[in-house]
């Protein structure tokens, strides 16, 4: 089967709506059908300051979340990318054939850096693409499925794989990104003109999983839309709208020229409560196996330990052909 392998960060520790719909509910999708690999990248999380009491928790509860979505351990490897130091290794290796001009415009990095400033920037951040860049390629993938705002990572890493494979010799596979056209972009609640996103989204435009059940169908009721009245798609005239009927498309597998139908001659008021209704009865169970999960941390750790081992497995021989070829000496 082909390989697919994608990563989340455990660092907001609630996943936001963004994430699961851009990019979970694909690797819940994925794993049925493709050999998947799916990681806690919790050595990307550490670019930016973290509290360690925080980040260890986070990172449970990002794996617990997974498990909730639907991920199977015995259809998937799931692991937490710290746990096979390949990531580390490989990701130097991929530093070595970057070009500094390549990496400096990799736009997540300059928008990032340029709100964090130059002096609390680490040169982590600035790497950060290429271990993701090695994340991948340590695993031989054929596709990673991914929201819109990792597609010039995947650019990169395709741009690096087919660079090192010309100077060295065929030795990894070159990915293509898995990105859901519909789902790709979720927008901000409150400005439908951008991403949601943990960083940038204030709290009434970002739709936190594990956030009370209540506040959620608030935040739904009061998303912004627009001066008309007609329920309709139309992502330029109408993002808001647009925006709401794509999530409950998504959430509920109705097809948005069915939804316009359904809505026609209602009131925005109406998708609202219907939206909020179909939201909360999809969080509320989320919630509750998201909690089950981590009452059971020796389950919990148990996959991880079995995902670790697999995932090394995989990530072993890869690193070990590319050191080859690369005319490293061997140890003993
Ligand atoms: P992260 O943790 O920021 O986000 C996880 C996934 O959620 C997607 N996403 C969205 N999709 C649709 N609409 C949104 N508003 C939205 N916000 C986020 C992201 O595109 C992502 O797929 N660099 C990655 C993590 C990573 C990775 C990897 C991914 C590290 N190594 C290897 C794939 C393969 C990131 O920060 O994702």
């Amino acid at each position: 089967a082909p390989r697919v392998l994608s990563g989340i960060q455990p660092t907001a520790g609630s996943f936001h709506l963004g994430n699961y719909l851009g990019a979970v509910r694909q690797w819940v999708a994925l794993q049925e059908s493709h050999d998947a690999f799916y990681m806690v990248v919790d050595l990307h999380a550490i670019t930016v300051p973290q509290d360690p009491v925080t980040l260890r928790r986070n990172t449970r509860v990002a794996v617990a979340q997974l498990l909730a979505a639907g991920l199977d351990p015995e259809q998937c490897t799931l692991f937490v990318q710290s746990h096979v130091p390949e990531h580390a290794q490989l990701a130097w290796v991929m530093n070595c054939v970057t070009g500094f001009g390549e990496a400096s415009r990799m736009t997540q990095f300059k928008d990032k850096s340029a709100k964090q400033g130059q002096d609390r920037t680490t040169v982590g951040l600035f790497t950060y693409p290429v271990l993701m860049v090695a994340d991948i390629l340590l695993y031989q993938a054929d596709q990673v499925p991914v929201g819109e705002d990792q597609r010039q990572h995947l650019e990169l890493t395709r741009d690096l794989a087919d660079r090192f494979n010309t100077r060295f010799g065929d030795t990894f596979t070159v990915p293509n990104p898995y990105i859901v056209k519909e789902t790709a972009k979720i927008y901000d609640l409150q400005d439908p003109s951008v991403k949601m996103s943990k960083s940038a989204s204030s709290p009434k435009g970002i739709i936190d999983l594990l956030d009370d059940p209540k506040a959620t169908a608030k935040k739904i009721k009061s998303a912004v839309t627009d001066t008309d009245t007609v329920i309709r798609f139309d992502r330029e005239a109408k993002p808001g709208v647009s925006n709401l009927l794509t999530i409950l498309s998504t959430l509920t597998g109705t097809g948005i020229p069915e939804l316009e139908k359904e809505y026609e001659g209602k009131m925005y008021g109406a998708l609202k409560t219907d939206l909020a209704g179909v939201m909360v009865d999809f969080v509320t169970p989320f919630r509750d196996r998201t909690q089950e999960y981590l009452d059971d941390p020796a389950t919990l750790d148990a996959i991880l330990a079995k995902g670790a081992e697999k995932a090394r497995a995989v990530a072993a021989e890869t690193l070990a052909t590319a050191y080859d070829r690369l005319g490293l000496l061997p140890a003993g």
